[in-house]
C-alpha cells in the first residue's frame, strides 16, 4: 500500500510518499524558513501563498522521486491540524482533490500524532512508551499504549520548548529560527556561566513552564553591554537549564507509569544537548531512548503518511467532509 502525505501547518510544504512493504519512498521539503526570517517569525498570510505555489512542484518531485506514477497510490492523507489555518487548508484541499480525482480515500491526520509516533518510524511498530513531544508549538508528555491509545500526563503552561529557544534567540539578536543557532553556539559555551532557572522542576507533576526562564533571559541582557554579551554561555547555560528540566520530568513520568521506553520527538528533539542528556538519563536507569531521525524531527510529511497507515490498518475512514481544525487536540 502506497500513501501520499501532504504536511503543511505551518512554514514547510512537505510531501512524503511511504509505502507498507518497502517503507518510505521519498520525503520532499520546500522550507520557508528564508522568506520568514525577515519578519523574525512565521507570517500566515505568506506562509499560506507560499504552500500554494509550492504544494504542486513539491507533488510532482515527490512522486518522481517515489519513481511511481499517481496512479499507484492508495491514499491521500493530509494534516488537519493544529496549525495555522490557512496553511492548514491549501493542503488539505490540495489532499481531497488528489484523493477525489484518483478515486482513492482521504485521510486527515493530526500534526502532534504525527510528531508523536515518529520515534517509531523505523521499527514500524508503535512500543508502551512515555512519548516527549517537543516542538515550535508543543511540549507534552504522553503515556502511549499502542496506536490511537494516548493519555496526556504533562504539557506546558505557556512556551513551549522550541517557542523558548526562538523567542530568546530573539532576545539575543539571532536569527530566526533560534533552536539551531543556540545548538551550534551552545557547543562553545559554558553551560555553569549563568544559573538560569529551572522552572517547575520540583512541582510534582509533568506539566511545565518556559516563560519564566525566557523573562530571566531578558533581564540578564538589560543589565549586560550590547557590544560584550557572551552569547555562547548565555546560549549553553539557556539551553542547559531546558535540557534539564525536559530530561528530568521525562524520565520521573515514565517511571511514575511503568514504562522502560521513551518516544522523543518534534523539532526541539534534534538538539545535540537534549539527545545527549535524555540518552545518558536513560541508559542509567535501564530504559531505552527512541528518536527519530533529525529529517522526521521538524516539520515533514513522512510522519503524516506514517499516522495515515496506521488508519488505514485500523480501517479509520474519513469523510470528504472532514475539515481542518487549527487547534485540534491529540485527547
Ligand atoms: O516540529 P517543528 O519543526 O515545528 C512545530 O511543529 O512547531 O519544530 C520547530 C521548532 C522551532 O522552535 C525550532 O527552533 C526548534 O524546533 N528546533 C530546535 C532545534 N532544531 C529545531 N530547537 C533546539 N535545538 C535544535 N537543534
Ligand atoms: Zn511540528
Amino acid at each position: 500500500m502506497k500513501i501520499l502525505a501532504l504536511e503543511s501547518s505551518c512554514d514547510e510544504t512537505a510531501v512524503a510518499i511511504l509505502c507498507s512493504e518497502r517503507g518510505l519512498l521519498a520525503s520532499e521539503i520546500a522550507s520557508q524558513i528564508a522568506i520568514h526570517q525577515a519578519y523574525g517569525g512565521v507570517v500566515p498570510e505568506v506562509a499560506s501563498r507560499n504552500h500554494l505555489t509550492a504544494l504542486r512542484p513539491v507533488i510532482e518531485e515527490t512522486v518522481h522521486k517515489a519513481g511511481i506514477s499517481l496512479k499507484e497510490v492508495d491514499a491521500v492523507a493530509a494534516t488537519a491540524g493544529p496549525g495555522l489555518a490557512t496553511s492548514l487548508m491549501i493542503g488539505m484541499s490540495a489532499a481531497k482533490g488528489l484523493a477525489l480525482g484518483l478515486g482513492k480515500p482521504f485521510q486527515a491526520v493530526n500534526h502532534i500524532e504525527g510528531h508523536l509516533l515518529s520515534p517509531f518510524f523505523e521499527q514500524r511498530d508503535i512500543l508502551p512508551s512515555v512519548g516527549l513531544v517537543v516542538s515550535g508549538g508543543h511540549t507534552m508528555l504522553v503515556e502511549i499504549e499502542g496506536f490511537g491509545n494516548y493519555r496526556l500526563l504533562g504539557k506546558t503552561h505557556d512556551d513551549a520548548a522550541g517557542e523558548a529557544f526562538d523567542k530568546v534567540g530573539k532576545l539575543m539578536g539571532l536569527p530566526y529560527p533560534g533552536g539551531p543557532v543556540i545548538d551550534r553556539l551552545a557547543r562553545s559555551g559554558n553551560p555553569k556561566a549563568f544559573d538560569f532557572p529551572r522552572s517547575m522542576l520540583d512541582s510534582g507533576d509533568f506539566h511545565f513552564s518556559f516563560s519564566g526562564l525566557k523573562t530571566s533571559v531578558r533581564y540578564l541582557l538589560d543589565k549586560l553591554p550590547l557590544d560584550n554579551r557572551p552569547i555562547e554561555d548565555l546560549c549553553a547555560s539557556f539551553q542547559e537549564a531546558v535540557v534539564e528540566v525536559l530530561v528530568k520530568k521525562t524520565v520521573a513520568a515514565a517511571r511514575s507509569v511503568g514504562k522502560r521506553v521513551i518516544a522523543m520527538s518534534g523539532g526541539v528533539s534534534c538538539n545535540r544537548r537534549l539527545r545527549e542528556a535524555m540518552e545518558v538519563a536513560c541508559r542509567k536507569r535501564g530504559m531505552e531512548l527512541l528518536v527519530a531521525d533529525p529529517k522526521l524531527c521538524t516539520d515533514n510529511a513522512a510522519m503524516i503518511a506514517f499516522v495515515a497507515l496506521f488508519q488505514l490498518k485500523n480501517r479509520i475512514e474519513w469523510p470528504m467532509t472532514a475539515d481542518i481544525d487549527p487547534n485540534l487536540r491529540l485527547m
